[in-house]
């Protein structure tokens, strides 16, 4: 079909000439970073096609929805969010509409959605991100619906885009997939089996950044601590003559000029061992801050979770991440309701949140996922109850957040100033190496760098500080 994005350039250009404006692309994502990150390779693509980025699909002549399946309710906002998108579509009957990413990856979703939306143009899934050009141009082309889903990876490795949502903060995979198993858990089912990016691949990558101006980088997988233990690899670089561990990655990672920060999530406690707390204890853009998923207190529901720890051994592993990396701040997920949870075992998930004394929870309430094993676990506790559970956790883990927050006044903390804040446009928002968002005052051109900021005061979700130059 010759070159589709060559092709696109030129159907895009006749458009713009025909309609004296500009074409306009926007990409809605749901998610988790892994999303938001395919996000970025997505919009890269489409800034090659010669559309022009925006950010509101319903203004758009190309909408793309990047979407999640790992809670029922993010199903539920992709069907609220097509259900707007026929009336816009109506009244630009020229626009494209494409649907990707977890969902459509789920059996027989793909053809769901397009036998009930029959405005959606496009669908495509996650192991094939790199066609999406060529489905485009079959759908500009054809005019009629363009399905397709793969059941493995392509095998392609994207380049690391062009385009990010943040000049100085850059996301890079390390590994796709997942092994684990949870049982409550769809990714593994959607993201296929756990793949490391060779080693060259992605040191190449983090380097290209570094001279593109990134400061930060993230690296990214479900499970970070197994990087390179399947042996499984992906990508175009050579084979390394011997594995490396994700902790000697992160050393190299930590070697290159110009990155002043990394960070890498998700971490399996699971796996999380004494060479990577050492690495993270001794190098100093290594930030001091651990995403550690802990979902349940009970042993029990853990293993019903068929997470392979138990309570004790989360408690013993944090307890040595604290007693050796002085500051570190530990946030974790949370989920209540899973079947068969009884009071018991919840208040075993009060007292282990307690005791670790987290910086940040994500909670969620147990969402059945159809394909996953615990969909045909009994003994669900009622709505209600899970409903009562969620808030006592919230109002458990709430006021410990604020106390750890509080520890910071007075300090002065290195902040990388990500936008002017929303609700006070005196304010630029950023994030300290530990993560904590920060709210300070200083001058607009300070977004994209680091500050030194004093911390003044607190609330349960953000630190208040100023800029002291
Ligand atoms: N129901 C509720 N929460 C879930 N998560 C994953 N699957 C489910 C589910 N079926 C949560 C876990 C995970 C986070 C990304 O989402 O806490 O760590
Ligand atoms: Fe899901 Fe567990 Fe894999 Fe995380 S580690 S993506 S929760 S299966």
């Amino acid at each position: 079909m010759g070159n589709p994005i060559e092709k696109i350039r030129e159907y895009v250009s006749l458009r713009e000439k025909q309609l004296n404006r500009p074409l306009r692309a926007a990409v809605k994502t749901f998610g988790c970073q892994m999303n938001a990150h395919d996000s970025e390779k997505l919009e890269a693509m489409i800034i090659s096609m010669g559309y022009n980025l925006i950010s509101d699909e319903r203004q758009a002549d190309l909408a793309l929805i990047n979407t999640c399946c790992v809670r029922e309710n993010a199903e539920n906002k992709l069907y609220g969010h097509l259900g707007i998108m026929k009336g816009v579509k109506s009244g630009n009957p020229d626009m494209k509409l494409a649907v990707c990413g977890c969902m459509t990856q789920q059996n027989a979703m793909a053809e769901a959605i397009m036998r009930n939306y029959k405005h959606v143009d496009i669908i495509f899934g996650t192991f094939n991100l790199s066609r999406f050009p060529e489905l485009l141009l079959t759908s500009i082309e054809s005019g009629s619906q363009v399905i397709d889903i793969w059941e493995e990876p392509d095998g392609s490795d994207l380049p690391a885009p062009e385009h990010r949502h943040f000049a100085k903060k850059a996301s890079v995979n390390i590994m796709y997939g997942c092994d684990n198993f949870c049982s409550y858990c769809i990714v593994p089912y959607v993201r296929g089996r756990e793949r490391s990016r060779r080693l060259a691949d992605i040191l190449g990558e983090v380097k290209c950044l570094a001279g593109d101006g990134a400061a930060e980088v993230m690296l990214l997988g479900q499970n970070v601590n197994s990087y390179g233990r399947s042996g499984r690899y992906t990508g175009n670089g050579a084979d390394t003559e011997k594995p490396v561990s994700f902790a000697e990655l992160l050393n190299k990672v930590c070697e290159i000029d110009g990155i002043e920060r990394i960070r890498f999530m998700t971490s399996h406690p699971k796996d999380l061992s004494d060479e990577l707390i050492e690495t993270i204890r001794v190098q100093p853009k290594a930030c001091k801050h651990v995403h550690l998923p802990v979902q349940s207190g009970s042993s029990r529901i853990l293993s019903l979770m068929n997470r392979q720890y138990s309570k004790e051994g989360y408690l013993e592993l944090t307890g040595r991440l604290r007693e050796r990396i002085p500051g570190v701040a530990l946030t974790t997920d949370i989920i209540v309701g899973f079947p068969g949870e009884t009071e018991n075992d919840f208040e075993e998930t009060l007292d282990l949140a307690k005791r670790v004394r987290f910086s940040g929870v994500f909670t969620f309430i147990y969402s059945k996922r159809p394909g996953a094993p615990a969909a045909a676990m009994e003994g669900q506790a009622p709505p209600e109850t899970v409903r009562r559970r969620f808030d006592r956790l919230l109002s458990a883990v709430n006021p410990i957040i604020l106390e750890e927050n509080q520890k910071h006044i007075g300090k002065t903390l290195s902040v990388l100033a990500e936008s002017v804040s929303r609700s006070n446009r005196a304010l630029l928002t950023g994030r300290a190496g530990d993560n904590s968002l920060v709210h300070f005052t200083s001058d607009a051109s300070r977004v994209g760098e680091f500050a030194r900021v004093k911390i003044t005061g607190c609330k349960t979700f953000y630190l208040i500080g100023e800029e002291v130059k």
